[in-house]
């Protein structure tokens, strides 16, 4: 492990452009579960009766009923960990220029990260399906299910169902970044859900060292990553933060700890 720290410390140090791509292991040290895999969400609950857009068509209701008992709890008191905020702390040092995260919770932005794309939108804001008007959901009135603007149109989760396309802006703003990145580091996700999965390979095209930071491997492991490191998001990327200050090589801002 504490050699692939190095090698990860290493990259980071040279890098002129490094961008993350995160996903829900990212915030499991947060306490938000997962989607897949041991106490994965779409254990309890299948996505597509309770994530996809047209069974949100169907019955807002039932699908409210279920983010706001699976997930709203979860997001308005999560607060960002030791990953969130090292990733923060490399876009302050001028190392990384961007985060693409699949993740709705807003844990980057919390941790401090500026540049941060939604690909999946944000929980903590709804729109609505009539007006398109828009309000933070901790606003919203959630005692009466779907909650209402005050149009009187249906608030929905500003956040991409299955069955939608991604925001456009995201969308073409997250593969500028990845082609243009010399690192991409892959943080906590299962690299299944396109077309999320596929910016690390569009890094790799561009000549881009691609690290990935999980407890598993996934499908990227053995065709498109350099190396994975095989641990938990925080306490990796807190050694490899340490590593960069120990070294004294603080990247393009050249500002260390
Ligand atoms: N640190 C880093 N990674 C971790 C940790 C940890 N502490 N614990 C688990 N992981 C890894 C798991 O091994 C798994 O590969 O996080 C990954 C989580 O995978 P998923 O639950 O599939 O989450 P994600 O990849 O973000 O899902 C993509 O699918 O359901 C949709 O819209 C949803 O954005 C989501 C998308």
């Amino acid at each position: 492990m504490e050699e692939l720290i190095n090698r990860a410390a290493e990259a980071l140090s040279r890098s002129q452009h490094t961008v993350a791509l995160t996903g829900a292991g990212i915030s499991i040290e947060s306490g938000i579960p997962p989607f897949r895999g041991k106490g994965g969400l779409w254990e309890k609950i299948d996505p597509m009766t309770f994530a996809h857009i047209d069974a949100f068509k169907r019955d807002p209701a039932l699908v409210w009923e279920v983010l706001v008992k699976e997930m709203k709890g979860m997001i308005d008191t999560a607060r960002p960990n030791d990953a969130h905020i090292s990733l923060a702390r490399l876009e302050e040092m001028g190392i990384l220029s961007a985060v693409i995260t699949q993740n709705v919770d807003g844990l980057h932005q919390a941790a401090g990260s500026r540049d941060v794309i939604e690909f999946h939108g944000n929980f903590a804001w709804l729109r609505c399906m009539s007006c398109d008007g828009r309000c933070e959901t901790r606003e919203a009135d959630v005692a009466q299910l779907p909650p209402r603007c005050s149009c009187g149109g249906i608030y929905r989760p500003d956040c991409v169902f299955f069955g939608e396309m991604i925001p456009p802006g995201a969308l073409t703003r997250s593969q500028l970044a990845a082609s243009q990145c010399d690192v991409m580091l892959v943080v906590g996700t299962s690299a299944l859900v396109q077309p999320a999965a596929f910016m690390p390979i569009i890094a790799k095209e561009g000549g881009a060292t691609v690290i990935e930071i999980n407890p598993e491997p996934t499908p990227l492991t053995s065709s498109v990553s350099d190396f994975l490191i095989a641990g938990s998001a925080g306490p990796v990327l807190s050694s490899v933060l340490e590593t960069i200050g120990a070294n004294g090589s603080g990247g393009a801002s050249g500002s260390t700890r």
